[in-house]
């Protein structure tokens, strides 16, 4: 007799990561209970192509979750939602403070009274700042130089407390630079307002925007360009069942660096962009951001090791092909 699964509550649900990792939930046969306040998600792609029950609102407000807790059978949480911007979180940190550590504690609480002690965290490669070695293993030093990234890193101490005193066993996630799309198209990067490489040339492509920038062409790299570990969204979200599955198999808590383990510079991005789309992609090149690292990529030997986890794109014509496929169909 099959074995049911138990319900799986996935906060920002409705937003890029969190969306494409409940289609793979309910492919696996994961019920799912959506949380998310929908100010970054999308309601349209719940309802079109997720089975989830989507419940709108906050993790910072508790009677809600202990709402949900009673009244739903939830079994493990995945915590996606989080403000993410990493130049505002330097304008305004009480902000992202509030939204992503606040909001993360009163989700564990509410977890701890309702008695439900596994947690999938979004954690980020962020929080190990400039790196000192690449590929960047996982017992590299934390040195988080924005809001953000702290707001993750105190996330990431407070899984480690509450495991201690409470026995809530959590894997962290740590994301290199999410990218692509559903396969089938079903699915995408959506962010209002687009900061990420991949979905900003490609707008270019479309001709949503005049020109992409180029950072920095001096750098100690090959081209001279930044590189930046670009992972495949539908291996994130199969990392993430197998992050439940592990929990469920009484794993330990852990934190693992989800990447490629390849990197790709920007020139390389924009060739392949100008390759998949078969646009001309106008691109002008500008002086270094500051707190631009060179080179970041993860190493995926724990992935590999706890999970046994391999990414299935790991190179950047699919991770396009999927982005563009997505991108002609949101944007016609
Ligand atoms: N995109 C990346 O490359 C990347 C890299 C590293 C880490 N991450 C982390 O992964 C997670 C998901 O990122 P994403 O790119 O899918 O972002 P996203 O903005 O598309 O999704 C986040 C979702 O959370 C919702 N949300 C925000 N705060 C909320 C709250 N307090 N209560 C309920 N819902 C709330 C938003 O409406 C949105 O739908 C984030 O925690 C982010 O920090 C992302």
């Amino acid at each position: 007799m099959a074995v049911s699964k138990p319900t799986i509550l996935v906060t920002g649900g409705a937003g890029y990561i969190g969306s494409h990792t409940v289609l793979a939930l309910e492919a696996a046969g994961y019920p799912v209970v959506i949380l998310d306040s929908l100010e970054y998600g999308h309601r349209d792609l719940v309802e079109q192509h997720l089975k989830a029950k989507l419940i709108v609102g906050s993790t910072c407000d508790r009677p809600l979750l202990d709402h949900i807790f009673a009244t739903h059978p939830i079994g493990t949480v995945m915590h996606f939602a989080a403000y993410i911007a990493v130049g505002e979180s330097v304008q305004a940190p009480g902000k992202y403070y509030h939204n992503n550590v606040v909001g993360t504690l009163t989700l564990l609480e509410a977890m701890l009274a309702a008695n439900v002690k596994r947690f999938v965290f979004s954690s980020t490669c962020a929080i190990y700042g400039p790196p000192k070695t690449v590929p960047i293993p996982e017992d590299h030093p934390a040195n988080p130089i924005s809001p953000y990234a702290t707001s993750k890193l105190m996330v990431e101490y407070m899984l480690k407390d509450f495991d201690a005193a409470h026995d809530l066993k959590a894997v962290a996630f740590r994301y290199f630079n999410a990218a692509g799309a559903d396969p089938q198209g079903r699915l995408g990067e959506d962010h209002q307002p687009e900061t990420h490489l991949i979905p900003l040339v490609l707008l270019t492509a479309l001709g949503k925007r005049p020109s992409i920038s180029i950072f920095g062409t001096d750098y100690d790299t090959p081209d001279g360009t930044c590189i930046r570990d670009y992972i495949h969204v539908a291996d994130l979200a199969a990392a993430h069942v197998q992050g439940v599955d592990y929990l469920l198999q009484g794993g330990d808590s852990t934190f693992i660096n989800l990447g490629n383990g390849n990197g790709f510079s920007v020139r390389e991005v924009i060739e392949t962009a100008r390759q998949v789309t078969g646009c001309d992609i106008p691109a002008v090149e500008c002086d270094r951001r500051p707190g631009d690292p060179p080179r970041l990529v993860g190493s995926g030997d724990r992935a590999r090791q706890i999970l046994g986890w391999q990414p299935q794109y790991p190179d950047l014509t699919p991770i396009m092909a999927h982005a563009w496929h997505w991108h002609q169909r949101r944007h016609r």
